[in-house]
């Protein structure tokens, strides 16, 4: 695992951009699939992403999207869907193609059943060549709470009240955030070629170290980024501070070899 520290979420946000660019510029004509995240981790990312399409010509044509959630019971269309996020956020300002970007159906009448066919979807259409993950400050990746599997699939899982009241903000309140979503599984996710996890504020702090540095195990699901064959985590200072060995970290970031990945 790769952990770099920077000072800032703006600086996150840019490193974060430029693996998402380096994958989508090298892609050569071959179909592509990344895994975006939403929740506010990612936006300076998108931000970043959206710009580099304006001013210097990134283009993200043929590029497919698979989200990792979706909440359950939302109508579609409804503002809060991270199908509508994603596209306000990042899909509608670059050139991919709206329904190249595929989330779960958390509308479907059997919401068991549509993760099902999520979790199909998204084997079907990867390989997923990155995937971008926020951090809960409980730990979870996607909306996978403590005590899930870290090899399971898509299916539904129920928030913890934490995760609700994290999310309220963007609702009208806090009864507004459903209790229900789909999300992909740990084992789904961990088939990602490149797993970018990206967090600031002392709020992420805890969970950071315990993902990096604590005991793999279904209670931090973020934890499982430590099976991963390439795993990078971006932090800034505040998310890294109980890091134990942020000094290495830094250091590792500082005498990297120029052909060295990770
Ligand atoms: P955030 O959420 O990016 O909005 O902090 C991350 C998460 O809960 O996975």
């Amino acid at each position: 695992m790769e952990v770099v520290i920077l000072p800032t979420p703006a600086h996150c946000g840019r490193v974060v951009a430029d693996i998402l660019a380096r994958v989508v510029e090298g892609r050569a004509g071959q179909p592509l699939t990344v895994g975006l995240a939403t929740g506010g981790s990612p936006l300076l990312a998108y931000r970043e992403l959206i710009r580099r399409h304006r001013e210097e010509g990134l283009s993200f044509a043929g590029v497919r999207a698979v989200l990792l959630d979706e909440y359950v019971g939302l109508p579609v269309g409804h503002p809060q869907t991270y199908r509508e996020v994603i596209r306000r956020e990042l899909t509608d300002h670059i050139d991919i193609d709206d329904p190249d970007v595929h989330g779960p159906d958390g509308a479907a009448p059997d919401p068991l059943q549509a993760a099902v066919a999520y979790e199909h979807l998204v084997r079907d259409t990867g390989p997923v060549a990155v995937q971008v993950l926020g951090i809960g400050a409980n730990g979870h990746i996607g909306f996978n709470e403590p005590g899930s599997s870290l090899r399971s699939r898509t299916r539904v899982k129920t928030l913890t009240e934490q995760t609700r009241s994290d999310n309220a903000r963007f609702f009208d309140g806090p009864d507004d955030v459903p209790r229900h979503v789909v999300t992909q599984g740990l084992g789904t996710i961990g088939r990602a070629g490149h797993l970018v996890l990206t967090a600031f504020g002392s709020s992420k702090a805890d969970a950071v170290a315990a993902a990096v540095e604590g005991p793999l195990t279904a209670s931090c699901p973020a934890s499982v980024l430590q099976l991963h064959r390439h795993a990078t985590v971006v932090v800034d200072e505040e998310a890294a501070a109980a890091l134990e060995r942020a000094d290495y970290y830094r250091y590792t970031l500082l005498h990297k070899l120029a052909n060295q990945p990770h």
